[in-house]
C-alpha cells in the first residue's frame, strides 16, 4: 500500500458536538498515524456537513441567517478537532466554494451521461435522517429510526438509481468494494436485494444548499452534496492533480462511519461513482453506537455526552484509549465515567505506568541510570516486543484498533512478569551484570511499548518516550528493532509519573 486515504463522515453543524463525533474522529486519527508511522502515504480527511433542512431548520430556531449560523456552529467542530488531537490534513466545510464546484461538477457528469431526469416526488421525508421513506418502510406513523416524518409532494430531479441494482451486487460480491463488518454486509445486500427505486436528488421547498446548475428553484439533496466531499478533498474535479490521483485513482481508500448511514456509503456513493465513471472507495467500515449510562443519547433525555466535559475532567489521551480500548470497533458499547477510570486506572496506570515506574527506579537507584548492556535478543520478552508491528499492521487493516490495545497490554503485562520472575531488585547486589541485563530488556520492551502506543495516545506516548530520552527522529515504526535498542552508556533520568490514577 502506497497510498492510504482515510475519512470520517463530515458531521452535521445543527447542534454541538457529542461523543459520537469524537468516536469516528479518533478511530480515524488512530488509522491515519499508524500508517503514517509505518511510512505510508496518508491523507486523513474530516468536516462539517452544513447544508440541509436540518441546519436550515436549525438555523430558523435561533433566528439566523443559515451561513451565519453554520459559521458559529462550525467552531465548536474545528475546536473539537484540535482538542482531540486529530493529525487531519483537511478539514472541508461543504459551505466551501471548492465543494461547490466539486458537487456541482459530479452533478452535470450524472445529468450528461442521462442518470438525472425531472419528475415528481410524492413520499415521506425525515428532517432528522435527512432522507426519503417509502410508506411501507414507516413503523408506527414514523421512520425506521424512530424520527419524524413529513409528507412531501413537490418536482423533484431523480437519480436512476434502480439501474445500478445488479452492478452494486457484483461491485459487493466480486469484492471490488469491501463492507465490513460482515454483519453490516449482509445487511446491505438484503437492502439492494429488495429492489433500488429511483433517488429523489433535489428539493424545492427548501433554499440552504447547492443549486442545481440546469435549474436554480432547485437545492441538491444534501447527501449527494456530502458524500462530494470525500473527492472534493482530493481535488475533483481536476482529477489530473496528484492528490486525486495518489489516493481516489491508485489509492487505498477508506471511509469510517456510524452504522446508521451505512446505506448512503454503501449504496448511494458508489451507485453515483459508477455512474459518473470514477473510482470507487475499497472499503467502507460502519462502527457501533455509544450508549450512555445504557440509554441511546437524546437531546429530551437530556443524557448526551459532551465530549469537551470529558476531556476537561480527564485529559485528551484517557478519553481516546477508553474509545478506543473500550469495546471492539463495529460493536456498540456503554459509556461511563466508572468504566472509564477502571479502563484507564487498569490497563495504563497500574500496568504501563508501574512497568516503567519499577523499571526506570531501578536503574536510577542502582546504575545512576546508564544503559551498559543490549538487551538480549534471545530473551523472550524482548522477542516479543519485536514481533509486534507484524501483528498490530494485520489489526489495523481490519479496522481492529481494540485488539491493538490489548495486545500492547498484553506485551506489558508480560513485562510485568519477567520482572516479578526474574526479580532484579534481589539480585543486583551479588550479581549486578545480570540485574543490568533484566532491566535493559525491560527497557527495550518500553522503548516499543511507548513507540506503538503513540497512534492511540500520542502525548502520552510521548511523554513515554520522552522519559526514555529517545529523539524525535527515532519514534518511527521502522525504529522498532534491535538496531535502535538504546546506546551503550544511555543515561535515563529518573521517572516522572506519566499516567494518572483517577479516583472513583
Ligand atoms: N452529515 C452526515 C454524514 C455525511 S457523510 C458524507 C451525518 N452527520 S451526523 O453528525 O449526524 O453523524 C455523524 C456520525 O456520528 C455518524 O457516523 C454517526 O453514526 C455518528 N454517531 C452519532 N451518534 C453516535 C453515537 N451515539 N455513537 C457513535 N457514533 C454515533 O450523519
Amino acid at each position: 500500500m502506497d497510498f492510504y486515504y482515510i475519512t470520517t463522515p463530515i458531521y452535521y453543524v445543527n447542534d454541538i458536538p457529542h461523543l459520537g463525533h469524537a468516536y469516528t474522529s479518533v478511530a480515524a486519527d488512530v488509522c491515519a498515524r499508524f500508517w503514517r508511522l509505518c511510512g505510508v502515504s496518508t491523507y486523513f480527511v474530516t468536516g462539517v456537513d452544513e447544508h440541509g433542512q436540518k441546519v436550515e431548520k436549525a438555523a430558523q430556531k435561533q433566528g439566523c441567517a443559515p451561513q451565519a449560523f453554520v459559521d458559529k456552529m462550525n467552531v465548536s467542530f474545528e475546536e473539537l478537532t484540535k482538542l482531540l488531537n486529530i493529525s487531519n490534513d483537511d478539514y472541508i466545510r461543504t459551505t466551501q466554494e471548492r465543494h461547490k464546484s466539486a458537487v456541482s461538477a459530479l452533478w452535470n457528469i450524472l445529468y450528461s451521461k442521462g442518470y438525472i431526469y425531472l419528475d415528481r416526488y410524492e413520499g415521506w421525508y425525515s428532517v432528522r435522517d435527512e432522507a426519503f421513506f417509502t410508506e411501507d418502510e414507516l413503523i408506527e406513523g414514523l421512520a425506521p429510526t424512530g424520527a419524524p416524518v413529513e409528507w412531501m409532494a413537490e418536482e423533484s430531479y431523480f437519480f436512476k438509481l434502480s439501474a445500478f441494482q445488479q452492478k452494486l451486487l457484483d461491485l459487493y460480491q466480486n469484492e471490488k468494494l469491501l463492507i465490513v463488518p460482515h454483519t453490516k454486509y449482509n445487511e446491505v445486500i438484503s437492502f439492494i436485494k429488495s429492489g433500488l427505486k429511483d433517488l429523489s436528488i433535489s428539493r424545492t421547498k427548501i433554499s440552504w444548499g447547492i443549486k442545481v446548475p440546469q435549474n436554480s428553484q432547485h437545492i441538491i439533496y444534501v447527501w449527494l452534496d456530502a458524500l462530494t466531499n470525500y473527492i472534493t478533498a482530493l481535488h475533483f474535479p481536476n482529477i489530473e492533480s496528484d492528490l486525486y490521483t495518489n489516493y481516489w485513482q491508485n489509492g487505498y481508500s477508506l471511509h469510517l462511519m456510524g452504522k446508521d448511514i451505512l446505506r448512503f456509503h454503501a449504496v448511494y456513493w458508489p451507485a453515483f461513482l459508477l455512474a459518473a465513471e470514477l473510482p470507487l472507495p475499497k472499503k467502507i467500515f460502519a462502527h457501533g453506537w455509544w450508549l450512555a449510562e445504557g440509554q441511546k443519547m437524546s437531546k429530551s433525555l437530556g443524557n448526551v455526552i459532551s465530549p469537551f466535559n470529558i476531556v476537561k475532567e480527564f485529559e485528551v489521551d484517557y478519553l481516546r484509549y477508553f474509545l478506543m480500548r473500550e469495546i471492539s470497533f463495529g460493536n456498540d458499547g456503554n459509556f461511563s465515567k466508572e468504566a472509564l477510570i477502571n479502563r484507564v486506572n487498569t490497563d495504563l496506570a497500574n500496568n504501563i505506568g508501574n512497568l516503567i515506574h519499577r523499571t526506570l527506579t531501578l536503574l536510577t537507584k542502582n546504575f545512576n541510570g546508564v544503559i551498559r548492556v543490549k538487551p538480549d535478543k534471545d530473551e523472550l520478552i524482548v522477542n516479543q516486543a519485536y514481533s509486534i508491528l507484524s501483528k498490530l499492521r494485520a489489526f489495523i487493516d481490519n479496522q481492529k484498533i481494540q485488539e491493538c490495545l490489548i495486545e500492547i497490554v498484553y506485551l506489558s503485562s508480560s513485562a510485568n512478569e519477567y520482572m516479578h520472575n526474574k526479580e532484579p531488585w534481589k539480585i543486583i547486589k551479588n550479581n549486578p551484570d545480570s540485574a543490568q541485563q533484566v532491566l535493559t530488556n525491560v527497557i527495550e520492551v518500553i522503548r516499543i511499548v511507548g513507540i506503538v502506543l503513540q497512534p492511540f495516545i500520542p502525548s502520552l506516548a510521548s511523554v513515554v518516550l520522552d522519559n526514555l530520552g529517545i529523539k524525535g527522529s527515532e519514534r518511527t515504526f521502522s525504529c522498532l528493532t534491535y538496531s535502535y535498542s538504546l546506546p551503550f552508556a544511555h543515561f535515563i533520568p529518573p521517572p516522572t509519573p506519566i499516567f494518572k490514577k483517577f479516583e472513583l
